[in-house]
């Protein structure tokens, strides 16, 4: 195997700018990767259920009227009780009904005021209190009012956009693996990251189909990938390195 060494300094530099262009644009599809998948399920930020969304859809009730429903809280009227699923089940538009001044008492922001907040806000405190949940503001309420219902992405785009990505990022991984078993990194080292990393990668992407109907294999994507990147990171960080980093004395065999 030749060494990166024995390569010609504009060389070894110019791999060392094409590593460094690589893992920045792999940081940034990090970032693309957080913005196009954080609100598939209707919170904020990156979650799991996201992905799960995105390859193997949500469906789940609507949790608050899933605890309405098991009784909870216990010492709530019923009249109140029923204006409040009556209201969540009335439809899609539910704040404008949140805070009708037609209502008066029962209204649903009137009704979660006074039976609610002793325990649902931010403030709450005490044994039985649970400020994790704050329900004072219509915004805590509406991530936690709807059913969700997320379906996948549909085959075709999945395959569209498997196509450009299982070989680019395949290849990359071989193109690094070569280049990292030029380096002075032992050899046993760049050869573990590198398999880790191509089982991920298969694990990740078989996981794309596998999770339409296994939603088990959502774990696969998600440790696929980052056993992916991880590896690319690593792999091309030891390239760079060893570009950077002169022999210690000039090569005297070959
Ligand atoms: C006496 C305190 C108390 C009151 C009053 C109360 N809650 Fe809770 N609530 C809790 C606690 C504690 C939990 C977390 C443990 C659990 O799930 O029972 C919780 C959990 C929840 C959850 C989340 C269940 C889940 O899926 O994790 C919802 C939704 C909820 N409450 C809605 C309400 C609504 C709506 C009201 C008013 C109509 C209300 N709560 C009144 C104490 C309270």
């Amino acid at each position: 195997m030749p060494r990166l060494t024995s390569l010609h300094p504009f060389t070894r530099l110019g791999i060392a700018l094409l590593v460094i262009t690589l893992l920045g644009g792999y940081a940034v599809s990090g970032l693309h990767l957080q913005w196009h998948y954080s609100n598939r399920d209707g919170i904020e930020g990156m979650t799991l259920d996201d992905i799960r969304g995105h390859y193997h859809g949500v469906q789940s009730p609507s949790p608050l009227i899933a605890a309405l429903e098991s009784g909870h809280p216990e010492n709530l009227p019923d009249p109140e009780r029923n204006a409040l699923l009556e209201w969540l089940r009335s439809g899609t538009n539910l704040s404008e009904g949140y805070d009708d001044l037609d209502l008066g008492d029962m209204a649903p922001a009137e009704i979660i005021a006074v039976n609610c907040l002793s325990c649902h806000s931010r403030s709450a405190s005490g044994p039985d209190a649970y400020a994790q949940l704050p329900l004072e503001y219509w915004d805590d309420i509406q991530p936690i009012a709807y059913a969700k219902d997320i379906q996948p992405t549909s085959e075709e785009i999945l395959a569209m956009s498997q196509h450009t990505h299982a070989p680019t990022m395949a290849v990359i991984l071989i193109v690094l693996a070569l280049l990292g078993a030029m380096t002075r990194t032992p050899k046993a080292l760049t050869g573990l990251i590198v398999f880790v990393g191509s089982a991920g990668l298969l694990a990740d992407m078989a996981g794309w189909w596998l999770a339409r109907s296994n939603d088990a294999w959502v774990y696969a994507i998600v440790a696929g990938g980052f056993c992916y990147a991880a590896a690319t990171t690593l792999v091309g960080i030891f390239v760079v390195l060893d570009c950077l980093i002169p022999a210690r004395r000039p090569v005297a065999d070959d």
